[in-house]
């Protein structure tokens, strides 16, 4: 078992060390910077059974899930406080913490908007017609381009490799929901009902169910012949 956490000795690390840089696309990157971080009760508590599933000396393994606490409570972006705070907390060199997180795409170096919308434009995605979802969402978003956010701050969007999703292509991400089987026009749906704070029902926006053949059933479609179904009384 890991020993008891000591929370406050991290609180004050924030940004005695570094400092960080002004993104000209952030809402408000200066009222953002040099603001201590620590874990709210709910994640501190978290962090401490994440840490106490590794051996004391390997507690550093948990700093992918402890920087994805810290990202979701400060807003859905990685700050330099953040990964001082949770080096702090692992007793890792903040350089090691920095390494992964500069590493792993999913963590944001930057300020995002309220709704963070990711479109796929891997291959899959893109012969079903990713481009055209990116330039609608876009579009609809008042002319931005990937990597920014839009003025009031509520959107921000990127373009993003694969998401495993490609049986549904084309697809984009919002938050942590996969929006699939997309056209500009439930493109177009989905981001409005972001826009007034709705949450639209994630998955294929098709009518489809999962990923099942869109054009019905082609395989298996006749009944199945012996032995197999008949052969015992359960599978009958
Ligand atoms: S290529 Fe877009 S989800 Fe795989």
């Amino acid at each position: 078992m890991a020993d008891k956490l000591d929370l406050s000795t991290c609180s004050s690390v924030a940004d005695s060390q570094t400092t960080e840089s002004e993104s000209p696309s952030a809402p408000s990157m200066s009222a953002l910077s040099h603001i201590p971080f620590e874990f709210n009760a709910e994640n501190a508590k978290r962090a401490e059974e994440i840490i106490s599933r590794y051996p004391p000396q390997y507690k550093k393994a948990a700093v992918i899930p402890l920087l994805d606490i810290g990202q979701r409570q400060n807003k859905g972006w990685t700050s330099i406080s953040v990964m001082n705070y949770i080096a702090n907390l692992l007793e890792m060199p903040p350089m090691r913490v920095y390494e992964v997180a500069t590493f792993y795409t999913m963590f944001n170096r930057e300020p995002i908007g309220e709704n963070f919308v990711q479109v796929c434009t891997t291959t899959p995605c893109m012969l079903r017609g990713a481009y055209e979802i990116l330039d609608t969402v876009c579009q609809d978003l008042g002319g931005i381009k990937p990597g920014e956010t839009t003025k009031d701050g509520k959107f921000t969007v990127v373009e993003v490799e694969c998401q495993g999703a490609c049986s549904n292509a084309p697809m984009l991400v919002v938050g942590d929901d996969f929006y699939e089987d997309l056209t500009p026009e439930t493109t177009k749906k989905v981001l409005d009902a972001f826009r007034k704070g709705e949450k639209p029902k994630p998955g294929p926006q098709s009518g489809r169910h999962t990923s099942e053949n869109s054009a019905g059933l082609t395989a298996l479609a006749s009944k199945p012949y012996g032995p197999g179904e008949f052969c015992t009384e359960e599978f009958a």
